[in-house]
């Protein structure tokens, strides 16, 4: 289903932190949110998982770290189980067990709480939470920042395989445009609080047209990074 939002806007104490703003997005497209840190990325996030809710569209939300998503006091295998009753599914050993190989979190104890796991472990454990569903979009905000950049780019090939064959959009936001770049066909480039630039990536990175996508431009080693 294809995702069309228009007039997204959040203020905050008399404070507009996200303009009017249009988002599409394609069944199966990969796209990038990228802009300094600051400019509105995670607000834009936000409102396009709640609008995207409301008007019936099943989204799922990946947070910077996996501490957001996980509470220390419960077992890994009761995160799963609130996940699917959170979702209205039955629990289903075959899903989760599709869904455990396709992100090499196969050998997790699920008896074992958060902190028994490692990171790379808890944030695929999470994106695997949020597949669940089957949605038509999943947004990661800054997914590899709380990683190590080779458990970072593992976790996002997995998912990159995952994704591959369905129809589940991704909305990557990161401050890092080498990942973005690396990784997404679209980018979106976003500054105090608007989108000021929408482009292929190809196109943006071959001849960025505004200030922003400029600066982020011009840090073009972080594409050597490894994800
Ligand atoms: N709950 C809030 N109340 C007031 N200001 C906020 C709130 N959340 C974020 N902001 C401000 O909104 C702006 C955009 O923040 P954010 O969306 O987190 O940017 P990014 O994700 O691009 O780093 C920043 O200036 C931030 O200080
Ligand atoms: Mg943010």
């Amino acid at each position: 289903m294809t995702i069309s939002i228009s007039g997204l806007s959040v203020s905050r104490s008399g404070r507009t932190l996200l303009h009017p703003t249009t988002v599409n997005i394609e069944p199966g497209e990969r796209v990038g949110l990228v802009g300094a840190s600051g400019s509105g990325k995670s607000t834009l996030g936000h409102a396009l998982v709640d609008a995207l809710r409301r008007q019936g569209h099943s989204v799922a939300h990946v947070p910077q770290s996996p501490d957001e998503a996980l509470d220390p006091l419960r077992s890994m295998g009761f995160h799963w189980a609130e996940a699917e009753s959170a979702l209205d599914l039955a629990p289903d050993v075959a899903r989760q067990k599709a869904l455990f190989e396709a992100l090499r979190i196969d050998g997790g104890d699920l008896r074992k709480r958060p902190w028994g796991w490692s990171r790379g472990m808890q944030q695929r454990f999470v994106i695997a939470m949020g597949l669940i569903g089957t949605p038509d979009l999943l947004v990661m905000d800054e997914p590899t920042s709380a990683l190590d950049p080779v458990v970072a780019a593992r976790s996002m090939d997995l998912l990159d395989r995952y994704l591959a064959d369905r129809q589940t959009a991704l909305l990557l936001i990161t401050h890092d445009l080498g990942l973005a770049a690396r990784r997404m066909s679209r980018l979106m480039v976003m500054h105090e609080g608007r989108i000021v630039e929408d482009a292929p990536t190809a196109a943006l990175l071959a001849a960025p047209g505004t200030a922003a996508a400029k600066a982020l431009c011009l840090h073009r080693n972080w594409l050597a990074l490894p994800c």
